[in-house]
């Protein structure tokens, strides 16, 4: 059992990671609000049958009364009306402010419940238990909670840290592989970002995490949320050095809004926003040919798209401002510096055109 300590102070928590957290107990007892009080688990119809049954009985043995709320299961359900249900069902079963929301699934399911968590009573406490391989390495840490617009990804939501990450490594033994590997996106943009030698141990071990073998994983996963709770620690509310997380981003909420919720799975979006990217940074005179080609082989090898659907180029333009990354119309984009180090800077469109040109160049 590994720990990490994300420092934030009076709101600082810990991220317990190892195989077969999910039972123990005394781990989940750490992050309740209220021993002796209830805990309202939130998960989705098809994560319930897998785990909600083991996570139930684990927080019986710590000492709470256990509620179930089960929500329609994905990102087209990650919204204003699957928030509701959550709500409801935490008044219907009269949980108080000391009530501690679990949530139990992916992504999607860790941003709704912890947005439920940020506003039901003005806020309860809340522990992520992350299933996928996105919400092991990214999503579960740092305390951003939100639920999807029509109009763009996330645009409702708040900051609000959980008070403990239980990330149980076991759970992925039942990731379907588009899953897994739509997670592997995130992993490597922390070696794009922030850390050359974790790229490089990335290029090395690919092969080994493609077959989720359990140390490559082990040291992936690791590795992944000490960079993110080291960024989260020191700019919590995105002033700075949080926004690198969103490498590939703009571009890929782009993808993801214009082809409709669910179509290109999250980290899909993001490979192919990564490449782009990339291109940008060396039409902006930083990386060379070779650091571009070094990014798209890795998304390659990890099974992942480099190349983005043609939405047109007006289209990209018109959500990217939506983004919330846009401030005052000006589009801010996440570039590298070189490989392993990120900068953000606001890019006229028409320099961006020959980037988004080349994004699906080699489309069909
Ligand atoms: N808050 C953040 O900092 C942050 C960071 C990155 C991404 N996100 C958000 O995360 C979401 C994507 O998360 P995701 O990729 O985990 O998707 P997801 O939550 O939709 O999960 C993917 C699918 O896998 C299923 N699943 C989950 N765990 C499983 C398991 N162990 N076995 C079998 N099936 C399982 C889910 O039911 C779902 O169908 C996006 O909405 C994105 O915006 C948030
Ligand atoms: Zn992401």
């Amino acid at each position: 059992m590994d720990e990490l300590r994300v420092n934030l102070a009076d709101r600082s928590y810990p991220i317990v990671i190892g195989p077969g957290l999910i039972r123990h107990e005394a781990v989940f007892a750490r992050g309740l609000g209220n021993v002796g009080g209830t805990a309202a688990l939130v998960t989705s119809d098809r994560i319930a049958p897998l785990y909600a049954r083991t996570v139930a009985d684990t927080l019986t043995r710590a000492g709470t009364r256990v509620i179930q709320i089960v929500v329609p299961d994905g990102e087209t359900a990650k919204t204003w009306e699957t928030l509701n249900l959550v709500h409801d069902a935490l008044l219907a079963n009269r949980c108080d402010r000391k009530t501690t929301i679990v949530a139990l699934g992916g992504g999607v399911i860790g941003d709704l419940a912890g947005f439920a968590a940020a506003t039901y009573q003005r806020g309860v406490p809340f522990i992520q238990v992350p299933t996928t391989l996105l919400a092991l390495v990214d999503s579960s840490v740092g305390g951003k909670t939100a639920i999807n617009h029509p109009r763009g990804k996330n645009m409702i939501g708040a900051f609000y840290q959980p008070t403990l990450v239980l990330a149980d490594t076991d759970t992925l033994a039942t990731l379907p592989e588009r899953e897994y590997r739509s997670g592997l996106a995130e992993v490597v943009k922390y070696g794009f970002i922030y850390d050359y030698a974790f790229l490089e141990w990335l290029e090395v071990n690919m092969d080994a995490l493609l077959v989720r073998d359990v140390a490559a994983l082990a040291r992936a996963i690791y590795r992944s949320c000490e960079i993110k709770a080291e960024i989260v620690g020191q700019d919590e509310r995105e002033t700075g050095i949080r926004a690198w997380l969103n490498l590939g981003h703009t571009f890929g909420h782009a993808i993801e809004t214009g082809l409709g919720y669910g179509q290109w799975l999250h980290g899909e979006a993001v490979a192919a926003g990564m490449v782009t990217a990339a291109e940008l940074s060396r039409l902006q005179g930083h990386l060379s040919a070779a650091d571009v080609a070094r990014v798209r082989r890795l998304i390659e090898r990890a099974g992942l798209p480099t190349v983005s659907p043609r939405l047109g180029q007006e289209r990209y333009f018109e959500l990217m401002r939506i983004d919330k990354k846009a401030e005052g119309g000006a589009i801010r984009y996440v570039l590298l510096k070189r490989l392993g180090e990120a900068y953000v800077a606001a890019v006229p469109d028409e320099q961006v055109v020959p980037a988004l040109d080349a994004a699906y160049a080699d489309a069909a």
